[in-house]
């Protein structure tokens, strides 16, 4: 059986990780495409190195060509400019949505048949816009943004319990930003809800809220210290997460930016929920009950999003 093919649109930091971390998987041959040159076939090479000590056989091309990435599996999309101090990511609106058009095009030509995980940011809106140009399926368009999410809340909620994070689980919903919604009562220690932990004693509700809080805003957090970029550990991560839960058709549950059809009340707009990913891609969205001010965070949380996306349809007519 030939091996899988894997095409990293966008070979930054993100899209460096990326691809080291699928070779260490032997998740198949690697592509990285950029359109800085030079710099694709440099990390491509320097991981082609690092193959004989880690022991693993992956196939490694740094590339300006779209053709190169012909075929692919999945499609991984970090192109476009990664956050500076400052910046929200709203503001990377106007100068990802034209990369997303160039990225959606190339791979409408060159690989229409594979799982696309976009990471660029502003996430719900670029995920949104590159289906678009790419005219894929929604449900082989998907944005990495709640796994990362939830990993951090995760992160810091094994700190708060003093706990393994293998043993925590977390939930986070909505749009992937200051306006995304952790949601406590479907978090939980080995099965138990926060809501009980607190009652238990582990914790306190104002710790809890500041958790969530620092959880919103984990991602310019880390561009406040990084102060040249913004975090790719745990984005890559999690994106390799989701395309191997599609090329090994696992069937995992993971939080996702997915294509709504009128779940949770949207309709034909990207939002952070949780979905089945296996070998069709997005095979299903799970509808979870909302309490009160999950809803309303939530909806806040879609409004944000909606903005977006009139934003872009403001600047690209091909999108109205
Ligand atoms: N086509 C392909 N690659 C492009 C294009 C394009 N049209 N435009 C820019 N790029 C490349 C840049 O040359 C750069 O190498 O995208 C890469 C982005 O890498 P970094 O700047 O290192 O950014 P990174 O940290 O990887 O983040 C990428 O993910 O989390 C989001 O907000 C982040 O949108 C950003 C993206």
């Amino acid at each position: 059986m030939a091996r899988k093919k894997i095409a990293l649109i966008g070979a930054g930091m993100i899209g460096g990780t990326l691809a080291h971390l699928a070779a260490i998987r032997e998740m198949g041959d690697i592509v990285l495409f950029d359109v800085a040159e030079g710099m694709p076939e440099g990390k491509a090479l320097d991981l082609a190195q690092a193959g004989p000590v880690e022991g693993y056989d992956a196939k490694l091309k740094g590339t300006n060509d779209y053709a190169d990435i012909a075929d692919a599996d999945v499609c991984i999309v970090t192109a476009g400019v990664a956050r500076k101090p400052g910046m929200s990511r709203d503001d990377l609106l106007g100068i990802n949505l034209k990369v997303m058009k160039a990225v959606g095009e190339g791979i409408k030509t060159h690989a229409p048949n594979s799982f696309v995980i976009c990471i660029t940011n502003p996430l719900d809106a670029m995920v949104w816009a590159l289906r678009e140009f790419s005219g894929l399926p929604h449900e082989r368009v998907v944005g990495m943004a709640g796994v990362l999410d939830s990993a951090r809340f995760r992160h810091f909620l094994a700190e708060e319990f003093d706990v393994s994070v293998e043993d925590v689980t977390a939930f986070v919903l909505g749009g992937h930003g200051d306006t995304m919604v952790p949601v406590p009562a479907y978090s939980t220690v080995a099965g138990i809800p926060i809501p009980d932990l607190i009652k238990m004693g582990w914790s306190t509700q104002e710790k809890i809220d500041a958790i969530v809080q620092r959880t919103r805003s984990g991602g310019g957090e880390i561009v406040a210290l990084l102060k040249t970029g913004s975090a790719y550990y745990a984005p890559a991560t999690s994106a390799i997460m989701m395309a191997e839960s599609y090329l090994k058709d696992k069937k995992r549950v993971l939080p996702a930016a997915a294509h709504l059809t009128g779940q949770y009340g949207v309709d034909d707009l990207y939002v952070g929920v949780p979905v089945v990913i296996g070998a069709k891609g997005v095979e299903r969205i799970v509808e979870i009950e909302l309490d009160e001010t999950a809803k309303q965070n939530f909806e806040v949380s879609v409004d944000a999003v909606k903005e977006l996306l009139v934003a872009c349809k403001g600047i690209d007519e091909s999108l109205a």
